[in-house]
């Protein structure tokens, strides 16, 4: 899939920050056993010696190379045995002066085997969810914000129900699903009328599941359908696949749907983000104030069955903006 060339850049920043934050570590290691162990600087001085021997016997045409370089090799593979062996006796690891490498795979490089290494495209992933993100209130609410008072705990609903016992349940399914979220992962649909709370959980869901570290978009039906749409008729102004990001990254949170205005080509948006993702067992979060028949009107039968699947959450009360307001006067 197509990326902007500046999360490419940003990826590429980050993977250098991480080679110098391992190799300043590996230079403060050196000190240090240098320092608390003689033993191990000689060897690992040794060590460095045979780089620059390796140099001269490559310069010296005359003599039989190849022996000479096995000789090498032999030398090299014994000192760090040597090294090695005296870490341990030292009460170290043995691999305590290797190199070190956040992935192993591509040893940091961004590439292996000829081709990006998946750490650099969730790195690339990342970056460019990050800015899809960078508009909402990501940082205005959490969990611990949310105030179950704002719901009537007198008035009796069906089976013995109160809003505030349903809007506990709610929050405590919210704040499980993020503490428990990993991949594949199941969907939600946060369903209701309008100031309670849908946004307010859905937000607090992906600033947890973001601080785990996944991939994370977070935006508004109207605002992401506009964009696939601009950048489906090429004048969006720049070369982002807002569509390609939305059905890859690890957990969208698409909030308000309904709200965008009405038309064919967001339909079939929506129907191929929902069923891309679905196929790929990546979860979607979606709230609405559409109930379930007008969903399916809107959206028809294939988008309906499929956001069947999902769980729902029920959302109930009295307008929280509204009782907020009239708490503040
Ligand atoms: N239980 C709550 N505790 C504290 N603040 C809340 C609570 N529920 C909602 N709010 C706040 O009230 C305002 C409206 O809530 P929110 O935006 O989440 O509603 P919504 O269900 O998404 O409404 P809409 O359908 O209009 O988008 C927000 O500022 C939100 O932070
Ligand atoms: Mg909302
Ligand atoms: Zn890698």
């Amino acid at each position: 899939m197509g990326f902007d060339k500046k999360y490419y850049t940003d990826a590429e920043n980050e993977l250098n920050g991480i080679r110098m934050k391992n190799q300043r570590t590996l230079a403060a290691r050196e000190r240090e056993t240098d320092e608390k162990f003689p033993e191990v600087g000689k060897i690992r001085r040794s060590l460095a010696g045979t780089t620059s021997k390796l140099l001269r016997i490559i310069a010296d045409r005359d003599n039989d190379i190849k022996a000479q370089l096995e000789a090498l090799e032999r030398e090299n593979l014994q000192l760090q045995d040597r090294l090695k062996e005296t870490l341990v006796r030292c009460g170290l690891p043995a691999n305590y002066l290797d190199p070190i490498y956040d992935c192993a795979k591509c040893r940091d490089t961004g590439i292996v085997d000829g081709k990006l290494c998946e750490c650099f495209r969730e790195k690339v992933k990342k970056a460019a969810a990050a800015e899809l993100s960078a508009s909402s209130p990501l940082q205005l609410c959490g969990f611990d914000e949310f105030d179950l008072t704002y719901y009537d705990d007198n008035e009796v609903l069906p089976l013995g129900a109160t809003a505030r016992k349903i809007m506990a349940k709610n929050l405590s399914i919210c704040r499980s699903y993020a503490e428990n979220f990993r991949l594949p992962y199941n969907g939600m649909v946060l369903r209701g009328k309008t100031g309670l709370g849908k946004t307010h959980l859905s937000l607090s869901i992906a600033k947890a599941v973001t601080d785990k570290g996944y991939s994370v978009i977070y935006g508004s039906a109207p605002d992401l359908f506009r964009r696939i749409e601009k950048e489906h008729f090429g004048n969006s102004g720049d070369d982002t696949d807002t569509l390609g990001l939305l059905t890859s990254t690890d957990l969208l949170v698409l909030d308000d749907l309904g709200a965008e205005f009405e038309s064919k080509f967001y339909v079939s948006a929506f129907y191929n983000i929902i069923n891309d993702r679905m196929n790929r067992s990546l979860p979607t979060i979606v709230s609405t104030n559409l109930d379930l028949p007008e969903t399916e009107k809107r959206y028809g039968e294939r988008v309906s069955s499929r956001l069947s699947t999902m769980d729902m959450l029920i959302f109930v009360g009295s307008d929280v903006r509204f009782l907020k307001k009239r708490r503040q006067l």
